[in-house]
């Protein structure tokens, strides 16, 4: 099934020939530059020849924006299933892409069947122990970096939040066991913590670093922190967040930009879509000045699949193609700051 997925898929590629964006695509420069350039894809949105024509041609590392997540992937018990993420990868493969894997172990994403009455501290580890070991198992070498834990950090507390499902039923160890568990069901696999708003210096990124320090003190095998982004039109980095990338990187971690988009309010005017290209460029030359930083991911990549107007009423076109698969200035930005920064 996922060979004929896969298939399809590059059958559509190779007959759709897309409008060129200018010369040289973002993978290539990226490439150049040793850099991960790459944006979370709707597999379902893989079915149009358009969007997979220009995900293969401009980037060069995918994740799966919802394939890999436990209630998608593990349903139940006793069912997992594979064919999304399995399309995901094939697809990657056949073109020269890296896959980051989001995300094992998520609050938000805890499978409903575990969170009922009853349930064992025992039974939850022994959960977590074989969806880690299956999935992790299942694409060993096949992933560049995953998402062992996604936004741990409670944003009331600033602290690990105590209402997980994880928590509650394991305790503040599960976060340490997740990464144990990915380790141990792929020695080579690079794991990363991910979260958002923690990208500037404050009580969310001290407690990350917090967190990833305490892990590293024991000797849990943590390799990246992901900063996934998902900011204003406007933003712009700061002193602060290289300070908080220095800290990061004096731990022996790196860096990747996991989800950026840049939120406009609607509708978005041709000055609000030439300072979205200045926040892309700000962000991609942030990433081209750390050392630690491995890359820039968007959380999409054409304003037609975007999780922002649903979850965020009135904003949108946050990402570098427009709905119709276009080149916005913060694409041309992307390319010029990677070309020339
Ligand atoms: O596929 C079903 C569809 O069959 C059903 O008809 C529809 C209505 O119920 O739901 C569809 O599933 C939705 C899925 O997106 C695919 O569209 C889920 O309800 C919805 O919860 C899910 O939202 C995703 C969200 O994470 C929660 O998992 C968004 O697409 C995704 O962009 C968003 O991504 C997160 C990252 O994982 C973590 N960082 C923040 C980022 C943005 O929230």
């Amino acid at each position: 099934m996922a060979r004929s997925g896969v298939i399809a898929t590059l059958v559509a590629i190779l007959a759709f020939s897309i409008a060129p964006c200018s010369a040289q695509p973002l993978r290539a420069l990226a490439d150049a530059r040793d850099l991960y350039i790459g944006a979370a894809v709707s597999i379902p949105a893989l079915d149009s020849p358009e969007y997979a024509a220009l995900l293969v041609q401009q980037y060069n590392v995918v994740v799966a924006e919802n394939a890999f997540k436990w209630n998608n992937i593990h349903p139940a018990p006793d069912t997992y299933n594979f064919a999304e993420a399995d399309r995901l990868v094939a697809l990657a493969r056949s073109a020269g892409m890296a896959v980051r894997g989001h995300t094992l172990i998520w609050d938000q994403d805890a499978p409903a069947w575990l969170d009922l009455p009853g349930v064992t501290q025992q039974q939850a580890i022994t959960a977590m122990r074989s969806h880690i070991y299956r999935v992790v198992g299942r694409y060993r070498g096949q992933i560049a970096a995953w998402d062992v834990v996604n936004e741990a950090i409670d944003d009331a507390t600033m602290a690990p939040r105590t209402n997980s499902v994880w928590y509650r039923l394991i305790g503040p160890d599960y976060i340490a066991m997740a990464f144990r568990f990915a380790h141990e069901a792929d020695p080579e696999a690079v794991l990363y913590y991910n979260d958002t708003r923690t990208e500037d210096l404050g009580p969310k990124s001290d407690a990350v670093f917090e967190l990833v320090s305490g892990l590293l003190a024991e000797g849990v095998p943590v390799h990246g922190v992901g900063w996934q982004m998902h900011v204003e039109n406007g933003f712009r980095t700061t002193v602060d967040h290289r300070a908080n990338a220095a800290r990061l990187a004096a731990l022996g971690l790196e860096l990747t930009i996991t989800e950026l988009d840049v939120r406009i309010l609607l509708p978005a005017s041709e000055a609000a879509l030439e300072v979205q290209a200045e926040t892309y460029a700000n962000v991609m030359e942030f990433c081209l000045d750390e050392a630690s930083c491995r890359g820039v991911l968007t959380w999409g990549f054409t304003d037609r699949f975007s999780w922002i107007p649903t979850f965020i009423p009135g904003w949108g076109a946050g990402l570098p193609f427009d709905e119709n698969y276009r080149p916005k200035p913060a694409y041309e930005a992307l390319r010029d700051r990677l070309l020339n920064g």
